[in-house]
């Protein structure tokens, strides 16, 4: 009966010392006059997201129609107070104009514990700001103008692959499809290698660019718990030796950056890709920049980092990892809005048939430029399933809004990019599928800072002109020849998955029909 009534004591000091531990921080909100929404203890106010019950933008869409009229409000992700902004005026000042206090993206001390969150992705500070200094240059309109005829081959291929799957079956899953090109590209312009994404599959897939990327973007409730559990709790989370991403990632490319390298003999080539610009980092052993702390005092501070090999194997595998995802989803998003709604696919096609006849049937670098319905096809499906549903910021130095509210090192900011995006006010008739919005006449009337789908301020994706233009090429070259339909089984309303952070649709994938066109003959690329 004793050690019972023991047992019992213990039980419930247990459970009362971890109540106390989970909602010590409940009050920061209140204590702060924000408005905010009543927490659950451990899981705060992302409780369906956290048990991966529901895609984390639809969580926090709902979160802020209760505070429609705020600029703000306060939640609890888990444990930790979180702010989020959802007034255009207030998301510039935070994002931009304020950049230095809120440039962490989350969980910033612990980046380092793993090789493949030490890049510019989630790094944070002066280890970000040099870093994305000296990988810019990489991204200028000039250099992908140089390096499109890479892009151009790869297209070629791709119009040989769509050839081939579509001779085995007229129904294509649209996301897998769409990535083996864009994996294709981003191996071929960012590592020079042949990835052979595009060959035909038999039997057991082996390629190991696709395996790397599937271990890379598992979806599975495994790997969702474990980036919510980083995300809040990173210190427990590599407390308790748990990695993000599995250490085969890091082999597979440690060993091919070291071919490449070898190679070149170590030597920059012509070709002014990521090896060339990472060989020169190699060469200096250090790289120089403008320490954040400018952005503060508005003084130059020059500062150097030392370049060591696993530095360099970090930016290797972000750029393959976010070079490849991002754009099949929107390339598969495209040709599943452009299949429900024929008159724009008719228009899009339209729109590349008159280009192919300008350009002889090959494509350049002016796709991006004169291609504007399909860009704004682009724009639209990027408005209606932005790869991140929800945008994170971490306050890294103690910061005071204009409002006055002040917020700790540590804080986070929550940018609802979904809810943004799919509120009536900014975009009448969010959910229906409108390009004209993106058209150039029309562009002036979106209101400043409503759209998101590349984030903001000086941590914008840095790939973006690169992404534009493998999206694009991929359109034209399917819709150069083909015309999608919905296949028989799939919904006109996709469910996303609730284990991923990115925008992906549950399960089914995007199924599709391609059906030949009319004088599809007359378009066939001209290959040098
Ligand atoms: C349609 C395709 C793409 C979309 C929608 C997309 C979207 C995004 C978004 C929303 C962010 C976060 C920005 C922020 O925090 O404000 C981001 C960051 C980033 N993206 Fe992309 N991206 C795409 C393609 C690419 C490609 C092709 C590359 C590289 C080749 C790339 C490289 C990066 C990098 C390096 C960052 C981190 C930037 C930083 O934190 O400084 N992205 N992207």
């Amino acid at each position: 009966m004793n050690a019972l009534l023991v047992l019992a004591v213990l039980v419930t000091v247990i459970i009362y010392l971890l109540y106390v531990l989970t909602t010590r921080k409940f009050d920061y909100w209140k204590k702060r006059n924000v408005p905010y929404h009543k927490p659950w203890p451990l899981l705060g106010n992302y409780a369906k997201y956290i048990l991966q019950l529901e895609y984390p933008g639809h969580t926090i869409q709902k979160l802020c129609h209760k505070f429609k009229d705020q600029p703000y409000f306060g939640t609890y992700y888990g444990t930790e107070p979180a702010l989020v902004i959802t007034s255009p005026d207030v998301l510039k000042q935070v994002l931009t104009k304020d950049f230095y206090y809120v440039n962490g993206r989350e969980s910033s001390d612990y980046c380092g514990r793993e090789v493949t969150t030490h890049n510019v992705f989630f790094n944070a500070g002066d280890k970000w700001k040099i870093v994305r200094q000296n990988l810019t240059p990489l991204f200028t309109s000039a250099k992908m103008r140089n390096m499109f005829h890479l892009i151009e081959t790869r297209a070629h291929v791709f119009e040989d692959m769509i050839d081939y799957e579509t001779g085995m079956s007229k129904t294509i899953e649209a996301r897998r499809f769409s990535a083996r090109f864009t994996m294709d590209c981003i191996c071929s312009c960012a590592f020079g290698v042949e990835a052979n994404t595009m060959a035909p599959i038999q039997g057991d897939d082996t390629n190991p660019f696709r395996f790397m990327g599937n271990q890379i973007f598992e979806i599975s409730y495994a790997r969702g718990f474990k980036i919510v559990f980083r995300a809040i709790w990173p210190s427990i989370f590599y407390g308790l030796g748990y990695q993000l991403f599995p250490p085969a990632v890091d082999q597979f490319f440690g060993k091919l950056l070291k071919g490449v390298l070898e190679s070149r003999n170590y030597e920059p080539s012509s070709r002014n890709d990521f090896i060339d610009l990472i060989l020169g980092f190699k060469k200096e052993d250090v790289i120089t920049g403008d320490s954040i702390t400018s952005m503060k005092t508005g003084e130059s501070k020059k500062i150097t980092m030392k370049v060591d090999d696993e530095l360099l194997l970090s930016q290797c595998i972000m750029f393959f990892a976010a070079g490849y995802e991002t754009s099949a989803g929107t390339t598969s998003y495209t040709l599943y809005e452009l299949a429900k709604n024929p008159e724009a696919q008719k228009r899009a096609a339209a729109e590349v048939d008159a280009f192919l006849r300008r350009h002889n049937n090959k494509i350049n670098y002016d796709i991006v430029h004169e291609l504007p319905f399909l860009e704004a096809c682009v724009y639209e499906v990027l408005r209606m399933y932005p790869v991140l549903g929800n945008l994170t910021r971490e306050v890294m130095d103690n910061y005071v809004l204009p409002t006055g509210l002040q917020l700790d090192k540590g804080v986070r900011i929550h940018v609802p990019i979904y809810h943004i995006h799919h509120n009536p006010e900014y975009f009448p008739d969010p959910f229906s599928f409108q390009p004209e919005r993106f058209l150039p006449e029309n562009k002036d009337k979106i209101k400043p800072n409503t759209f998101y789908p590349f984030g903001a301020g000086p941590r914008l994706c840095l790939g973006l002109r690169f992404a534009k233009m493998q999206v694009i090429a991929g359109l034209v070259t399917v819709l150069k020849k083909y015309r999608m339909e919905l296949s028989d089984t799939m919904p006109r309303n996709l469910i996303f998955d609730a284990r991923t952070f990115l925008t992906q649709p549950k399960d089914q994938g995007i199924d599709l029909r391609f059906i030949e066109r009319e004088g599809w003959e007359s378009r066939k690329y001209v290959r040098a």
